[in-house]
């Protein structure tokens, strides 16, 4: 794994253009200082995935909500407590994101060989990319070097995040915010490969609108009661319905079908801009492989804490 690791920083380094476009991060930054580092999370994330598959999509939509939430500074990791609102309880995070126990622990075990030294913002972003790998292949070097937010947004969680009811337009213009292009977002979208989403998110969707697949609707509809019911909110549903577990182009393929879960994601195919791209990512896994990486890198650098700004905090949730 060691040397699997090291090989692809190498050929990312060679093949991605973003992997030196952040001067301040560095995918050597703890070479020296903490070299097991990216052995120690991966380990840590292969563990929390064979107790529970779908962690590795929990884990990876944290670092989603951490990065465009002013930048990747752990702040979306930092608990609420009666003097500080932290982002836990935005709307689009509350009874939604999941996964600090495992942060707490990639932290701790880290902290056992490399004390006060690696921030719990690079741990994140290295959670995710070993979510990834171990649930498909893609892999790509991470910059490294971030530090620690000493505040938190809950108001940028709400305006920054986009919601399952946005249209392409609205989606294409949240990721512009963030200094990402419409290829990026339709590829990071691919996320949606993993994981689950709530009925609460999708109800809508599946009962009122005209651009699903008409038998992919009643089958989402039989776990997912209509408004009238008052019941069934919180019931999950694959956001890819063939392989929630693998990372492969698997939503790509429902998109073409109109099997889309949330409104968001049946927009990117819709007869908009994003079609003919979701069709080759449908067909061309390796391009959307690569896109995917690509895109990571790019959203990882999105207004990171480096040099004296921020910390290194000692417990992820909670600032020194
Ligand atoms: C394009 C705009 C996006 C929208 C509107 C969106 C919205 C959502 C919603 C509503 C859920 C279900 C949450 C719940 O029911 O509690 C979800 C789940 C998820 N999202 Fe997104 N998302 C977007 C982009 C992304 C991106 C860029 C990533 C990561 C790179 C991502 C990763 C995930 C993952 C992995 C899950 C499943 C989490 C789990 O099972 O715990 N999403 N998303
Ligand atoms: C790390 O250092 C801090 C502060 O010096 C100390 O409180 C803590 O117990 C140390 N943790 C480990 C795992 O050694
Ligand atoms: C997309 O949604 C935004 C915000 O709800 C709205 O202002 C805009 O008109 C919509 N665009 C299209 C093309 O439907
Ligand atoms: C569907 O639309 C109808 C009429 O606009 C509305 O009463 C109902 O609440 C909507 N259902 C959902 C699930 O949004």
């Amino acid at each position: 794994m060691a040397s699997e690791i090291s090989l692809f920083i190498v050929i990312s380094c060679i093949t991605l253009s973003s992997c030196s476009t952040n001067a301040q991060l560095s995918p050597f930054f703890y070479s020296r200082t903490c070299p097991n580092l990216p052995l120690i999370v991966t380990n840590t994330m292969r563990q929390a995935i064979s107790k529970e598959p779908r962690m590795g999509a929990s884990i990876l939509r944290l670092f989603f909500h951490d990065c465009f939430v002013n930048g990747c500074d752990a702040s979306v990791l930092l608990d609420d407590t009666s003097t500080f609102t932290g982002e836990k309880n935005a709307f689009p995070n509350s009874n939604s994101i999941r996964g600090f126990e495992v942060i707490d622990t990639i932290k701790s075990n880290v902290e056992v060989v490399c004390n006060g030294t690696v921030s719990c913002a690079d741990i994140l972003a290295l959670a995710a990319r070993a979510a990834v790998f171990l649930l498909g292949d893609p892999s790509w070097s991470v910059p490294l070097g971030r530090r620690d937010a000493r505040t938190a947004s809950q108001s940028a969680a709400n305006t920054n995040l986009p919601p399952p009811t946005a249209n392409l337009s609205t989606l294409i213009s949240m990721f512009a915010a963030q200094g990402l292009n419409a290829r990026d977002m339709t590829a990071l979208s691919g996320a949606h490969t993993i994981g689950q989403a709530r009925c609460t998110t999708f109800r809508t969707h599946i009962y009122n609108e005209t651009n699903i697949n008409p038998s992919f609707a009643p089958l989402r509809q039989a776990q997912c009661p209509g408004p009238a019911s008052g019941a069934g909110d919180e019931n999950i549903a694959p956001l890819d319905i063939v392989t929630p577990n693998r990372f492969d182009r698997g939503y790509f393929l429902g998109l073409v079908t109109r099997r889309g879960l949330l409104h968001s994601d049946q927009e990117l195919l819709n007869g908009g801009s994003q079609d003919a791209l979701v069709r080759l990512y449908s067909i061309n896994y390796v391009a959307f492989a690569n896109d995917f990486a690509n895109a990571m890198v790019k959203m990882g650098n999105i207004n990171p804490l480096t040099g004296s700004n921020g910390e290194i905090r000692n417990n992820c949730r909670v600032v020194n």
